[in-house]
């Protein structure tokens, strides 16, 4: 693969979410997030840390934008921490500190001639509006987002060009308001929760979208999108049952945020099967939703084959929730390629040109950016640093996975960017700092020093257009 496989103003970036690398938890006025005191619970993350520090980006951002630029990146996906802006999230008193932090960042990126594509959700919810009114699952939520991003685009609108109003809204419904795995970690399988949680996203990010389009459009001229999580689903095998299996998984994942937004309702096999525990959109919800998306953000690692199950009467209970859940285990054993270290995670570059080619058909053909996309490295203590810094495999994901992106634009898929996730090895969430996703090596033992991968090498010669050497 190379850069000339690529339109010349194709955008190649690195990601990251605030509470996974910012750290700086107490200092410059900030508020808890819901994930602060979900990682205080024994037991919610592997290794028991937490993003207090994480790798102190909010000290480190100079050095960190300086080291992306010199790789040769042309843009940063980022995310705004909510409760760094209003600390309890009301929208009441702006925490001027915050704004300063991120005008930093912001300003730091582009005098280096960087874009930056903000995220404005990367689910660390304020803590005060889960505590006062049950966050995501209340109506009132989508009042609060949008002040939130009004505040956002009026001060850095300016200069922000790229919007991402929610990051993968199906994580927090399906894993913290289903499985309880993230926070707020929920654990409410047989309820309408992941449903409301997700409902009310897909509400909030409307109403920001609307007030963007009102409110600053004009002016300032920018894009807005949503970040969407999804695996490939391939039908294990040609019978019509498999078939039907994979596409309802795909209406699970993708259809369940994309179909209100371009069609106005939940895909029919969620009304199916749920019933009355899928929430309804009002009229003025549908008008609302309508042309709310300029890109189609795509969170992209891997990809599962899926097989029907036959549903046990037990099974039948939980289906409703669990849709996803239960599908992905009768994968299992069915594994496509090599894995990453992550158990959910295989090593498939052609699933990311289906799934781009599939919302390109589905949804006709939309801007599409690739807003996140990589692999992980364990880190245990048999894991010798030298390995985790000479990352063959990654190289190997980065090549496969651009290849077919590049393959999916000339099949006529409207993709316009790429983000590497992610920049830097950060706090995987529950799996702790025991899974590293960076092309840049963190020495958390030693100052949080920042070391370039192999694959951050590799990388920097893919974007200077230096012909592949094919040594693997
Ligand atoms: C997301 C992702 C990232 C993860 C990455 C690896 O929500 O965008 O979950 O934050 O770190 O997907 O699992």
């Amino acid at each position: 693969v190379a850069r000339s496989d690529f339109p010349p103003n194709f955008v190649f970036g690195v990601a990251t979410s605030a509470y996974q690398v910012e750290g700086a938890r107490r200092e410059g006025g900030r508020g808890d997030s819901i994930w602060d005191v979900f990682t205080e619970t024994k037991g919610n993350v592997l290794d028991g840390s937490n993003g207090d520090v994480a790798v102190d980006q909010y000290h480190h951002y100079k050095e960190d934008v300086d080291l992306m630029h010199n790789l040769g990146f042309g843009a940063y996906r980022f995310s705004i921490s909510w409760s760094r802006i209003f600390p309890d999230g009301l929208g009441t008193k702006i925490n001027e500190e915050g704004v300063a932090y991120y005008n930093r960042l912001i300003d730091a990126l582009l005098e280096k001639g960087m874009k930056p594509y903000v995220t404005l959700y990367h689910w660390d919810l304020p803590y005060h509006l889960h505590e006062s009114f049950g966050g995501w699952l209340n109506e009132k939520i989508v009042g609060y987002f949008a002040i939130y991003a009004e505040t956002c685009f009026a001060k850095f609108g300016d200069r922000v060009k790229h919007w991402i109003t929610i990051n993968e809204p199906l994580q927090t419904a399906v894993n913290g308001y289903g499985a309880g795995i993230f926070a707020p970690g929920r654990k409410e399988r047989s309820s309408v929760e992941p449903y409301l949680a997700a409902h009310f996203q897909i509400l909030a990010h409307a109403a920001a979208v609307d007030v963007y389009k009102k409110k600053f459009k004009a002016k300032q001229g920018g894009q807005v999108g949503l970040a969407l999580d999804c695996e490939w689903a391939e039908a294990f095998t040609d019978k019509m049952q498999d078939k039907i299996a994979a596409e309802r998984r795909l209406d699970f994942q993708l259809g369940w945020y994309l179909d209100p937004i371009y069609y106005g309702d939940y895909p029919a096999v969620m009304r199916e099967r749920l019933g009355d525990q899928l929430p309804k959109f009002t009229e003025k919800d549908k008008e609302l939703m309508r042309d709310s998306l300029d890109f189609v953000g795509l969170n992209h690692y891997t990809t599962r084959y899926i097989a029907h199950v036959h549903d046990s009467p037990e099974e039948q209970y939980f289906y409703k929730v669990q849709q996803m859940e239960r599908i992905a285990k009768c994968s299992e054993g069915n594994a496509i390629g090599e894995k990453g270290a992550s158990e959910w995670l295989y090593i498939v570059p052609w699933g990311i040109r289906k799934a781009l080619i599939h919302i390109s058909q589905r949804y006709n053909n939309p801007p599409i950016y690739v807003t996140e996309n990589g692999m992980d490295d364990e880190d245990n203590v048999e894991t010798p640093t030298h390995e985790l810094l000479d990352d063959k495999k990654r190289i190997g994901y980065f090549r496969g996975y651009l290849a077919a992106v590049a393959q999916s634009i000339r099949d006529g898929a409207d993709v316009q960017g790429y983000f590497a996730w992610s920049f830097i090895d950060n706090f995987e969430w529950a799996q702790g700092y025991t899974k590293r996703f960076g092309l840049v090596y963190v020495d958390y033992k030693n100052g949080l020093s920042r070391y370039p991968k192999s694959s951050a090498i590799w990388f920097s010669q893919f974007l200077k257009g230096n012909k592949e050497n094919d040594n693997k």
